[in-house]
């Protein structure tokens, strides 16, 4: 029935270069020269393509890396500093603080290279060079092949692409797929492991706000962190050591203090994670109306017993402070973007594409030959497949964020290892139950098991539960009745006695040959070893199977889009490479009758202000700065502006990453988008759609005139 395609390094992106665009897209570093520098230049851009990536000479993307594993930073200084968000050093903070060094409540400035904290695991990554491998990955690789078969081959092309592309250096490499296996790109990269703290502000204002602000618009976050790079002496990258020194970059970023203006040309040079622009109708219908309002459900859940139990107990509230703001993040996110969604109307007006696709299809025999049943195939599969890609995510939000079960699958190397254990063995579970132990409550976990297992049984099908007469005893079933559950879940964390640490403990000071198997018959683990079985035979192939068909469909889908818009430039999905998006400051109409300005103030911290609220406490210090107006250089008309907003398509990965003006000058530092426009990742609308960022100036003004520590600004290069 498949038609084979002749051309398969397709060209996809026609250029059409004489009008302004809107600000959607997060376009390809390589290619801005091709497709997107004379639009950038009309828009108000001052610079050249070669200026943003350039193998050649230093350009942008070498001041800009992969922070972590899913942050964006940016070099700031010759000397190797680099800014990133509060958010996405989070962690490195949080590590090194204690009672008597609580970085994370009083912030932490390093006032000489001595006092920068190392923080093992942590590396920044970056692009050395990219280049377009489309033909080397699809070298004998059938078009029309079964996907199975394509996917098996374009992984060992891939292999050998990388192995060739790093030979003999000390890169790393890596190939992604764009438009859906329509174009593959290599990406050479360089990571540095030696990068340390060096500065940070007390949480309450890297972090004010909180999760009431988080994803919102008004937003007064001091959202950054200061880390630096050190290198060998030959400025490679290299394992911590005190020998190392810091790293000479190629290119830093200047920053401009001039701020900006409604209109001012913007671009953010990151690492946009992931996002959904080209998906169906029938896609779009099931996460809306399927998936999302169930992961809101769930989460909703959790979150309310969480915060239930951290306003009672202090303790509980640092223990499950991390945890509440990762389970909130996306819960919050999902609201707005299924409110986005709705607002957009996203199910039609994908509905109105596809007829107009469909009709471009028929035009032709040869595009019907190609072209026509990709639809009719997509609306079958959807018909399907929407009942697994719940139930997997179901299984996922559900059962995997219990805590009792992450502590079964904790359990399970031990049970493998069966009577042929090691003490390292032993030492190892210990260690890893320790870490868990220290952020655990079981009081909150046994409300949040018996929530989560009464909503999988009410809203999952039968055939996506175990069968519970299997492990449970006939006594505690039906669980749907609540007293059974009730009385099976007392039992479950009574019974369980690796949730409990004394016990835990004690069971490991004595393990012995034959004791794997009390781990093995704990309630815990009979729950997790079921549910994970039933998840692995009646979920998982199934999806993995329709997710190749649907892998498939999407490569001749995406064509076909193409094909029939050629006054359209595309810009592939996001996948965690390095993207540049541009657009302008710019303020919003959240709602009839209202308007967003496009800044915000420290005047507005001071109006949050409010001891009795958690996410906003000032800081006594920021308070009297604010009396006395002492905002330096950084003021502007006697205001000192905290953050802005701009119609710079974004998403999860961009935090961190550089906000720069027409001059190629830090202006702000991206950290989140306002909750009216978080269905971008599906469907971006101009009017709605606003990154936040930090204003550089309010960062700088934290530095120097709250924290004192002044001599970092020596080091960077200020534009006045
Ligand atoms: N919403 C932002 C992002 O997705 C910030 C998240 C961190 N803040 C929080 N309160 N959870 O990363
Ligand atoms: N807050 C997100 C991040 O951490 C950014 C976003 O989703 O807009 O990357």
């Amino acid at each position: 029935m498949f038609k084979k395609i002749i051309t398969v390094s397709f060209v996809f992106i026609i250029l059409i270069n004489n009008y302004l665009r809107a600000d959607e897209g997060m376009w390809i570093p390589l290619l801005l020269q091709k497709y997107n520098i004379e639009d950038m230049q009309k828009k108000g851009f001052k610079l050249t393509a070669e200026d943003i990536y350039s193998i050649n000479k230093a350009s942008m993307k070498d001041a800009v890396m992969i922070f972590g594993g899913g942050c964006t930073a940016e070099l700031i200084s010759d000397k190797g500093l680099i800014i990133t968000n509060h958010h996405c050093g989070f962690s490195q903070i949080q590590d090194h603080s204690s009672l008597e060094h609580d970085y994370l409540t009083d912030g932490f400035w390093a006032k000489t290279p001595k006092d920068e904290l190392r923080n093992p695991g942590l590396t920044v990554t970056f692009l050395v060079s990219m280049e377009d491998v489309t033909n080397q990955v699809l070298a004998g690789v059938e078009d029309d092949g079964e996907e199975g078969v394509r996917q098996k081959m374009i992984a060992q092309n891939i292999e050998k692409i990388v192995a060739q592309a790093i030979k003999g250096t000390h890169f790393q490499g890596e190939v992604k797929s764009f438009f859906y296996g329509n174009q593959y790109f290599l990406f050479v990269q360089e990571e540095y492991k030696d990068v340390r703290l060096v500065g940070a502000p007390p949480s309450a204002i890297g972090k004010f706000g909180g999760d009431t602000d988080n994803w919102m618009w008004p937003r007064h976050t001091g959202d950054f962190s200061l880390f630096r790079i050190y290198a060998d002496k030959d400025n490679k990258p290299a394992e911590y050591s005190e020998e190392n020194v810091p790293y000479k970059p190629k290119k830093h970023f200047s920053i401009s203090v001039k701020g900006v203006q409604p209109d001012d040309f913007t671009m953010v040079f990151g690492y946009p994670g992931s996002t959904e622009q080209y998906l169906t109708s029938y896609a779009v219908d099931m996460i809306q109306n399927k998936i999302n309002p169930y992961r809101i459900e769930i989460r909703q859940n959790i979150i309310d017993i969480m915060l239930e139990d951290m306003e009672k107990n202090p303790a509980v509230r640092i223990q499950y402070a991390d945890k509440h703001a990762s389970v909130s993040n996306a819960w919050k996110k999902w609201i707005g973007e299924n409110n986005g969604l709705e607002r957009l109307d996203a199910v039609n007006v994908k509905k109105q594409r596809e007829a107009a696709l469909t009709q471009w299809i028929n035009q032709e025999d040869s595009r019907q030959q190609l072209y026509s049943y990709i639809l009719p195939e997509f609306e079958k599969i959807y018909a399907d497949y929407a009942q697994y890609s719940f139930a997997e995510e179901y299984f996922f939000e559900a059962v995997w964020r219990m805590e009792s079960v992450k502590m079964a699958g904790r359990m399970k190397y031990l049970i493998e290892k069966g009577s042929e254990f090691t003490t390292e063995d032993v030492d190892k579970i210990r260690n890893s139950a320790k870490s868990f132990f220290k952020d655990y409550n079981i009081e909150t976990d046994k409300k949040i098991f018996k929530a989560l297992l009464s909503l999988y049984l009410k809203n999952v099908d039968t055939k996506f539960q175990p069968d519970f007469t299997k492990f449970i005893k006939s006594k505690y079933l039906p669980l749907t009745e609540s007293e059974k559950l009730d009385e099976y879940v007392d039992y479950y964390f009574e019974k369980s006695f690796f949730l409990h640490e004394d016990k835990l403990m004690a069971f490991f000071d004595t393990y012995a040959k034959a004791d794997y198997k009390k781990l093995e018959n704990a309630p815990a683990y009979l729950f997790y070893k079921n549910f994970v079985n039933m998840y692995v035979t009646q979920i998982m192939p199934v999806v993995k199977s329709y997710d190749e068909k649907i892998t498939n469909l999407n490569r001749f889908y995406m064509r076909a889009l193409t094909m029939a818009d050629t006054s359209k430039v595309f810009y592939p999905d996001a996948n965690f490479t390095l993207r540049v998006t541009y657009g302008k400051v710019a303020d919003y109409e959240p709602r009839d009758g209202v308007r967003y300005k496009h800044y915000t103030t420290l005047d507005g911290i001071i109006e949050k202000d409010n001891p009795d609220i958690y996410d906003y406490r000032v800081p006594q210090r920021l308070k009297d700065l604010y009396s006395a107006r002492e905002y330096g250089i950084y003021a502007e008309n006697g205001e000192l502006h905290t953050c802005f907003i701009g119609t710079n398509h974004t998403t999860g990965g961009n935090s961190g990453s550089p906000v720069l003006n027409a001059n190629g000058e830090l202006i702000g530092v991206n950290f989140d988008r306002c909750w009216e426009g978080t269905m971008s990742d599906i469907m971006y609308d101009p009017a709605q759609c606003r990154n936040i960022a930090l204003d550089i100036r309010y960062a700088l003004f934290l530095i120097d005139k709250f924290a004192g520590a002044g001599y970092l600004l020596d080091e960077m290069s200020i534009v006045k």
